[in-house]
């Protein structure tokens, strides 16, 4: 296993590229089970859930190459139609295979994706509007049959904009009899990127990236070439070390439309933040202090949830109180006992966190990862602290961030990966 080393209380300084956004690339690598041929897909970020979904989809009969810039192109030939167990626990996004394969193949056998750290994670969502749309589900020994002769297009209204759920009803639906409309769909930026690859495939898709999706089914869809939008995750965790180190960080290759609630609060907290049209700076150099400021995570547009842990790690080096409220998973505080251990404040109720931010410093400690984004808040925790910070377990860290060691390193920051033995 890896760890990563910190050595905190360097002030970055610089500029940095995105990389592509992982939560983009999932469902447009599953997109290409619905079009065979030649698809090419650009800005693909090498992680370790792209490498997972690769490894599935190769299962499943498509052939990756992987080009110098980026470039993965797949040539789904579909032989078989089920995702096993093994592949799936690795990576729960495995269950958007789903929608693609009873859509293009008539059956699938999906592992059903178990919880995961931050919460259980049901996809009973997606199985519902599956069978409004006439495919027969069932479960069984853990997997989930579904077989279709053809998908039927209805309305579809999700009890809560699920992101997930809307990917795999939206591609499903590109290649059902007549029209679906999605109501109360997830208005996430990746959801519009998924939307547009499909349409590049021929699909006929209005209002993706609003509550109500419509979609015209077609017979056929042919491979596109497509490429990626930014990971306005990585982006804002970026800008977040720039407020951490009283620095100035400037993100390319990103678009500041995807993060305006996370930009509002960051300005709210006194960083000031500047934009173009694909690059955002944050500069805190000439702040004193933090301002404490107060965040509900929501569905987009509000304050993403990928974002909290991040964001309540520079609320306690804020100068006062700051309320985080996590709306989205029942379990997404794990970070909290790890920055505790940093000499962190706070108190959490249920899915409330209160944080007493004192503009003193984290305290270096080694500290363990327990998910992916909880990961990211700890090494940003270690580039405000004193000494050095170790954090563990950075297996979470590499399935959803591309070299931030060294993005990190190109700003000024020293941080290092070292074997954990
Ligand atoms: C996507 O997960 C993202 N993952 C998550 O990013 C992100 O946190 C989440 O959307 C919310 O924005 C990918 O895109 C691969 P949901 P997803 O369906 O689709 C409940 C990261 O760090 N729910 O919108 O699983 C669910 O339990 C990851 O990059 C049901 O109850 O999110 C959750 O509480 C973490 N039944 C809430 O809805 C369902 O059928 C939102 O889930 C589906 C969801």
């Amino acid at each position: 296993m890896d760890r990563i080393a910190v050595n905190g209380r360097r002030r970055l300084n610089g500029e940095v590229a995105a990389s592509g956004a992982k939560n983009s690339a999932l469902p447009i690598l599953f997109a290409t089970l619905l079009a065979e041929g030649e698809n090419i897909l650009e800005n693909i970020p090498d992680l370790a859930d792209i490498h997972s979904t690769n490894n599935l989809l190769a299962t499943l009969g498509c052939k990756i190459q992987f080009q110098d810039n980026k470039c993965v192109i797949l040539r789904p030939k579909i032989i078989a139609t089920e995702a096993p167990y093994d592949l799936v626990r690795k990576m729960r996004a495995s269950i958007l295979c789903l929608g693609p394969l009873v859509a293009k193949e008539g059956s699938a056998k999906v592992s059903l994706p178990g919880g995961c750290a931050i919460g259980a994670r049901p996809i009973n969502f997606h199985l519902e509007a599956l069978k409004k749309l006439g495919a027969e589900i069932k479960l069984e020994e853990g997997y989930v049959f579904a077989k279709a002769q053809r998908l039927i297009g209805d309305r579809v209204i999700f009890d809560i904009p699920t992101v997930g759920g809307t990917e795999n009803i939206l591609m499903a639906a590109t290649l059902a009899k007549g029209e679906t409309v999605i109501e109360n769909a997830a208005r996430e930026p990746e959801i519009l990127d998924l939307a547009n690859c499909l349409k590049g495939m021929g699909a006929k898709i209005e209002g993706a990236g609003t509550s109500k999706i419509f979609v015209q089914g077609v017979d056929e869809l042919k491979p596109t070439n497509h490429r990626i939008i930014a990971d306005r995750i990585e982006v804002g965790t970026l800008l977040i070390a720039a407020g951490l180190t009283l620095g100035r960080v400037k993100v390319k290759n990103c678009n500041p439309t995807h993060l305006e609630a996370f930009l509002d609060k960051l300005e709210e907290s006194g960083i000031k933040i500047m934009k173009g049209s694909d690059w955002i700076e944050a500069d805190a150099t000439q702040l004193q202090k933090l301002k404490p400021v107060s965040i509900t995570t929501a569905p987009f547009p509000g304050f993403p949830t990928d974002l909290q842990a991040q964001f309540m790690t520079l609320m306690c080096v804020a100068d006062g109180t700051s309320l985080i409220q996590e709306t989205i998973f029942e379990n997404r505080f794990m970070h909290v006992p790890e920055l505790l251990r940093m000499g962190a404040k706070i108190t959490i109720n249920s899915r409330l966190a209160s944080v007493q931010g004192e503009s003193a410093l984290f305290q270096a400690a080694t500290v363990m990862a327990t998910d992916l984004r909880a990961s990211a808040s700890l090494i940003l925790a270690g580039l405000n602290a004193e000494g050095t910070t170790r954090v563990k377990r950075i297996y979470h860290l590499d399935r959803g961030y591309e070299n931030l060691e060294s993005k990190l390193r190109h700003l000024g920051a020293d941080v290092t990966r070292e074997k954990d033995i």
